[in-house]
């Protein structure tokens, strides 16, 4: 008797424990949302925009936390929108890559081509985008009636989002928004347009807090990296550009009305024959705006045309500001430990708003060359201090 309990007992344990194992086996894998069950082709060619939208809702909608996953293969894509809020953290993982219609009018005129919107807790893993540009630049070259263009992958309100090993090549305009986001880090990403693309900024951000890129190499027509108003406490490292127009913060001050730019580092980073290097520019006109604390080191200038540049009189085609002044007001600006060589004369490029002058400009250690001999530099209506070796000489007090 006592035999057979203990025989049953055991045949229950296991049930009980085979039950568990497929359970576990079942959850694990109902939480790997792949584009492949939803319908979607890894031919390039059969589009693929309502299977992947289908493939975030349920990763959205998962009850734990949950991936949506991209094999490797290319995957035609429309422009899609993967809006949030989700139940719980989501991971995008792609070993893919995601192109867009080869005729650019397919893209709508949303100016997105693949947009997260209201996010939160969201990690963004692989991937490559070919935007197709060349067709739609050369619309635009050529005069005639374009669409508007998308930006390859923006981030609108979205909190907490992890950007980590994107490569995203010829982009329509920008590669890489963040709009409106907190806590963005965007790390190893590589952003590639040809010198030239129109518009082709790598990463633009604005109205952001607690943005960190790490580790990028942005190679495009436009800005490496272009900072808008609204940018709060922004870090910087181990950055690669040009070709390209360098990182830029700015332009600023179109508007009156318009949020300030604070705690924006970079360190670490190499230019190579971009036409800036780091750069704040203004447009000549009134405004609130505001550019503070801002620390710009380490940074090695091969062949760059402006290496440092301050310009507070941007005016394209001299409309919208006939003898006006910028109203942005520049103040806290570091620029320690740059070197390398210019490709124009000048250097270092002070050109700040007559009615506001830059105040607190910090220079340390800059050692900036033209043709193996010293650079010069220009300076209007700054004020600072400047420390170490300075070549070009500063126009600063030491
Ligand atoms: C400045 O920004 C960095 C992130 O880049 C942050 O760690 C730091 O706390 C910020 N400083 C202030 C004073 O907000």
């Amino acid at each position: 008797m006592a035999q057979l309990i203990s025989n049953s007992s055991r045949i229950v344990m296991w049930v009980v424990l085979c039950l568990m194992m497929w359970w576990l086996g079942l959850s694990a894998a109902a939480y790997n949302y792949n584009v492949m069950s939803y319908g979607a082709k890894a031919d390039g060619k059969t589009e693929c925009s309502r299977a992947f939208v289908k493939a975030w809702a349920s990763a959205c909608g998962s009850q734990r936390a949950a991936t949506m996953y991209v094999p490797k293969g290319r995957f035609l894509i429309k422009a899609v929108q993967f809006s949030g809020p989700c139940r719980n953290r989501v991971t995008v993982q792609m070993d893919g890559t995601l192109v867009a219609p080869s005729n650019y009018w397919d893209m709508g005129n949303s100016g997105f081509w693949i947009l997260f919107i209201k996010v939160t807790d969201l990690a963004v893993i692989g991937g490559t985008l070919d935007a197709k540009g060349p067709a739609f630049w050369a619309c635009r070259r050529s005069g005639s009636t374009c669409p508007v263009g998308a930006r390859s992958i923006t981030f609108n309100w979205a909190n907490n989002i992890v950007i980590s090993g994107l490569t995203s090549i010829n982009s329509q305009l920008s590669h890489l928004v963040i709009n409106s986001c907190n806590n963005v880090l965007v790390r190893n990403v590589n952003l590639i347009a040809p010198d030239q693309s129109p518009n082709t900024d790598g990463i633009h951000v604005q109205s952001s807090t607690g943005i960190t890129i790490t580790g990028a190499t942005l190679k495009t027509g436009d800005d490496c990296v272009s900072i808008g108003p609204g940018t709060k406490n922004m870090l910087m490292t181990n950055i690669k550009c040009g070709p390209g127009h360098g990182v830029s913060i700015g332009s600023l001050g179109k508007d009156l009305y318009e949020n300030g730019v604070q705690n924006v580092t970079l360190t670490n980073a190499v230019f190579t024959g971009s036409d800036n290097g780091v750069r704040i520019k203004s447009w000549a006109r009134p405004s609130k705006g505001y550019v503070s604390n801002i620390v710009f080191q380490n940074l090695i200038m091969n062949n760059v045309q402006n290496p440092i540049i301050i310009d507070q009189n941007y005016c394209p085609n001299n409309q919208g500001c006939p003898r006006q002044s910028s109203g942005v007001k520049i103040s806290g600006v570091t620029y320690r430990n740059i070197k390398g060589s210019s490709a124009t004369p000048e250097a270092v490029t002070f050109d700040c708003s007559r009615s506001n002058p830059c105040r607190g400009i910090r220079l340390q250690d800059i050692k900036l060359t033209f043709r193996n001999g010293p650079a010069t530099s220009s300076c209007n209506n700054i004020g600072g201090t400047s420390i170490g070796v300075l070549i070009p000489r500063s126009c600063l007090r030491s």
